[in-house]
């Protein structure tokens, strides 16, 4: 598996995962509001810096950014596609954007610059296990004190195998997302069995604390997906 080969389908069906999420098939909505409630209990409202990798169109995150304003807002991803729409739904932010077209990995690894929130939504699953754990390495040098790294992403159960998890995810697609057109669909479902390799929870909190982020907080979970927080101090919420 290369990056190039996973995100291509982003690249190529971008409108498909549009169509995913407008029928609310992966709980964007309900994970989406729960991130945009816990961006808004930071203390540094107006002033954190957020980097977005895997940013995709931004489409959910930015009615959160534009309740909770960063001071500085970065989207790393490899489609274009996404990237130039992204542009469109964060038009409404009056801070600086940059969006970069470019694998992950190689620029947060890159960049000098330090975050107050580090966020990926839906992109982990599609690293490799040495590459998630390079992901949590990145976010324990790169995270300011006081920083998240707020993960959304897939999840498989505890000694569940990649197997059996795609055999459920698979069945919740035949079964669950009946408004998609039957080849579009089995494209999706393809492209899940191919390229999806989520972990347990657990295997996640072990690569956060080898990275330093030994605290982590479940902040929603419907079916297989999750959204966890990662840190390295207990967090500071507004009361
Ligand atoms: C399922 S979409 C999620 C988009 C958005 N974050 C969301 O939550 O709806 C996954 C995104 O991650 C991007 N992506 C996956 N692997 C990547 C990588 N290694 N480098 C950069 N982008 C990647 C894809 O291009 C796609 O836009």
């Amino acid at each position: 598996m290369t990056s190039t080969e996973s995100t291509a389908f982003f690249a190529r069906s971008w409108s498909l995962y549009d169509l995913i999420t407008e029928h609310n098939y992966m709980f964007h909505r309900e994970i989406y509001a729960r991130v945009s409630d816990l961006l808004k209990l930071r203390k540094d409202i107006g002033r954190y810096r957020l980097l977005d990798l895997g940013c995709g169109n931004a489409r959910f995150l930015a009615p959160a950014l534009m309740r909770s304003p960063p001071a500085h807002y970065q989207g790393v991803d490899m489609s274009e596609a996404a990237l130039e729409e992204a542009r469109e739904h964060l038009a409404g932010l009056t801070c600086p954007i940059e969006l970069t077209h470019n694998d992950l990995l190689e620029a947060a690894e890159s960049t000098v610059s330090k975050w107050d929130v580090i966020f990926t939504g839906f992109a982990v699953h599609h690293l490799t296990h040495q590459e998630k754990e390079r992901l949590f390495r990145i976010a324990g040098r790169c995270l300011l004190d006081g920083g998240w790294l707020l993960m959304v992403d897939v999840l498989r159960e505890e000694n569940q195998s990649r197997k059996h998890y795609l055999e459920g995810y698979l069945r919740f697609m035949r079964e669950c997302w009946t408004r998609i057109p039957t080849d579009q669909l089995e494209e999706a479902c393809a492209h899940v069995e191919t390229y999806d390799y989520p972990e347990s929870l657990s295997t996640l909190n072990d690569m956060a604390k080898a990275s330093g982020l030994i605290n982590s907080q479940v902040i929603s979970r419907f079916g297989q997906h999750g959204t966890v927080m990662f840190s390295r101090d207990v967090p500071e919420f507004t009361d």
